[in-house]
């Protein structure tokens, strides 16, 4: 969470700073702030509110500096406010930082401080670090980089840091431990990201810096890399990136929610690519191939991610159990990095992750390899912190999801997860050729049933008018649809601020039916397929204590369409496929529902796309 931004070279900064910001607004937005370097003095910018609000404030003042640093905050220490929003200065007024991260021991530095005669305007536990960097500069009289170096070590959590001292201002030092920092080599200049997506236009080189790792990034000398702990020089891999502009706008939508729904079939046409060979009956996937005998003779799989990942996550498990009749095990990354798990050398942990940088799968997946397991990583961002800690890996390649709902990535990673439960399915010796080649043939229709889907856009709007001032929401599913009972009402929570709840239609008789009553929308995802009629049952119960029932079906359907109030027809395909085509109404449901509400859809209060804190 929060995104940092950082510039250094002949253009104007401001302008470069701002628009980074905006395009980082995914990763927290409930302030903002830019310090430039203008005049040999520190002009800081600070507002709470969206980026739009400190940048029509600061556009009434001098913003011609071409250097400086920019944060845009989702508030762990402190609420959100003008004075809690970062850069922050030190006391001296002669340094300025902004920080993604957590300072945990922030308490004890600040006591310390304090005693020193340090005082603080703000809540932040960044406030502290950047005194800590002037107390340990003034202790040591040393240049910059040392005393951040030194200062670091005395630091407890993660951190992204970018840090200037206003005499040398076209000198910015950055750090990184556990949250992203990436940095775009340019022709005298250089810029800073938490990701890469505020340089797209200006540079495709980049350099990830690892965890551990600090730099000097000024515009026209080579980046200096160094160890934090050791100050041993490191070389930095330069990577060639394939994003381009186009990925990261709107294009004609109103909201990203919007665009990423629709791009959902051309999303798994790239998750294809190059990976499902139907014609040939083949399912290629290098990182599965490197690894072939490690997953045919694994005794478990264990598969962590949190959210919507962990949906995903969820429909796998009956994926790999059904096709390739491995032991799964699914578990949240906040609670398997603290049970103790037993972790065995013959396991294979999966991570998934649409950032690949939250904190609670990174943490389990770090505790998975040193017991010894294979991590495979599944991850939308290219270079992310979870695919290069992970031995393997598949990109899900949706293209960059920026709508704080996941939607695209969620399809994208059962994608994935479908194939590789093929493959696995194949390795294992648990399918005739035939079998598997129809299961490969169906899988490769069904972006095109997704657009089907998507034709029923009017409709679904129509049912969304009806349900937008309900107050609570239960969505009930049954096997392979159960995780995207979970996961519909995880779309309606966040971003329309409707209570709702997920269940397993059979588990409803065991206390969710008292809820039951004609204003309870029950959200039912009752496929044509083994669990059917069971769930004609389950809709049954409902009407009979006048809920209202809003169906998501197979075509044809006559049944459920006779008992329920609406109905949204997908179209027939396996039974585990269905996942891919049931959640696209669910996730139109929770949009136009948000969007009746006036709620920012892309922007859902509370919460950022990228949870780098734990
Ligand atoms: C919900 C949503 C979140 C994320 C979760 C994990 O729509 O997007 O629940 O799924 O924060 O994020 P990643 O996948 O980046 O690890």
């Amino acid at each position: 969470m929060c995104g940092i931004v950082g510039y250094v070279g002949d253009r104007k900064a401001f302008p470069i700073l701002v628009n980074g910001l905006k395009r980082l607004e995914y990763r927290g937005y409930d302030s903002s702030g830019v310090a430039l370097s203008q005049n040999g003095e520190i002009t800081l910018f600070k507002k709470q509110g969206m980026v739009k609000e400190m940048e029509d404030h600061a556009l009434e003042h001098d913003t011609s500096g071409s250097s400086g640093i920019a944060h845009t905050r989702w508030a762990t220490h402190g609420e959100p406010s003008d004075e809690n929003s970062h850069p922050h200065l030190s006391n001296s007024g002669n340094l300025v930082l902004v920080h993604n991260g957590i300072i945990e021991n922030y308490q004890s530095l600040k006591k310390l401080l304090l005693d020193k005669g340090y005082t603080f305007q703000s809540e932040t536990d960044t406030e502290i670090l950047v005194n800590l960097i002037q107390y340990v500069q003034e202790q040591e009289s040393c240049e910059l980089r040392k005393a951040v170096r030194l200062a670091l070590t005395q630091v407890v959590g993660a951190y992204a840091i970018c840090i200037y001292d206003k005499s040398y201002p076209e000198d910015i030092v950055v750090a990184k431990l556990g949250s992203p920092l990436v940095i775009g080599l340019g022709v005298n200049e250089k810029f800073i990201g938490s990701d890469a997506t505020p340089f797209l236009e200006y540079t495709k080189e980049v350099i990830y810096l690892e965890d551990g790792e600090m730099a000097s990034v000024s515009a026209t000398e080579d980046l200096d890399i160094r160890l934090i702990d050791t100050n041993k020089e490191v070389d930095g891999k330069i990577h060639q990136l394939e994003m381009d502009l186009e990925s990261i706008e709107k294009g004609g939508y109103d909201y990203f929610m919007m665009k990423e729904i629709y791009e959902q079939p051309r999303a798994i046409y790239d998750t294809f690519r190059g990976r499902l060979l139907a014609d040939k009956g083949m399912i290629k996937m290098s990182g599965l191939e490197e690894y072939s005998d490690r997953f045919r003779t694994a005794d478990r799989i264990i598969i962590t991610a949190c959210g919507t990942s962990w949906h995903s996550a969820l429909v796998a498990e009956y994926l790999f159990e059904e096709f390739a009749r491995v032991p799964v095990e699914v578990e949240y990354g906040s609670e398997f990095r603290y049970r103790n798990p037993i972790i065995r050398k013959n396991d294979i942990i999966i991570a998934i992750s649409q950032s690949g940088e939250t904190a609670d799968t990174l943490a389990a997946i770090k505790m998975a390899k040193k017991a010894g397991a294979l991590v495979f990583g599944i991850c939308n961002v290219p270079g992310s912190t979870i695919s290069r800690e992970a031995h393997a890996g598949a990109y899900t390649h949706a293209g960059p999801e920026i709508g704080v709902a996941s939607t695209k990535a969620f399809t994208s990673q059962i994608t994935v997860l479908t194939m590789m439960a093929l493959e696995l399915g194949k390795i294992r010796g648990e399918f005739s050729t035939s079998e598997y080649r129809a299961l490969l043939r169906e899988l490769s229709v069904i972006p095109k049933k997704i657009e089907t889907v998507l034709e029923s856009i009017d409709l679904i709007e129509d049912i969304a008018t009806q349900y937008k001032d309900a107050t609570n929401a239960l969505y009930l599913g049954r096997g392979v649809n159960f995780p995207i009972a979970l996961e519909g009402a995880l779309k309606l929570k966040e971003i329309s601020y409707i209570h709702a709840e997920g269940y397993p239609a059979a588990e409803m008789k065991h206390g969710p039916i008292a809820l039951i009553d004609e204003n309870m929308p029950v959200f039912v995802v009752a496929p044509n397929n083994g669990h059917y009629e069971k769930l004609v049952s389950n809709v049954q119960e409902v009407k009979a204590r006048s809920g209202k029932v809003i169906a998501v079906v197979t075509k044809g359907d006559t049944e459920i369409r006779n008992a329920a109030d609406h109905v949204i027809e997908i179209p027939e395909t396996l039974e585990a496929l269905t996942p891919l085509l049931t959640v696209v109404p669910l996730q139109l449901l929770s949009y136009f529902i948000a969007v009746m509400r006036g709620c920012d859809v892309d922007r859902p209060r509370n919460l950022a796309k990228s949870v780098t804190v734990e």
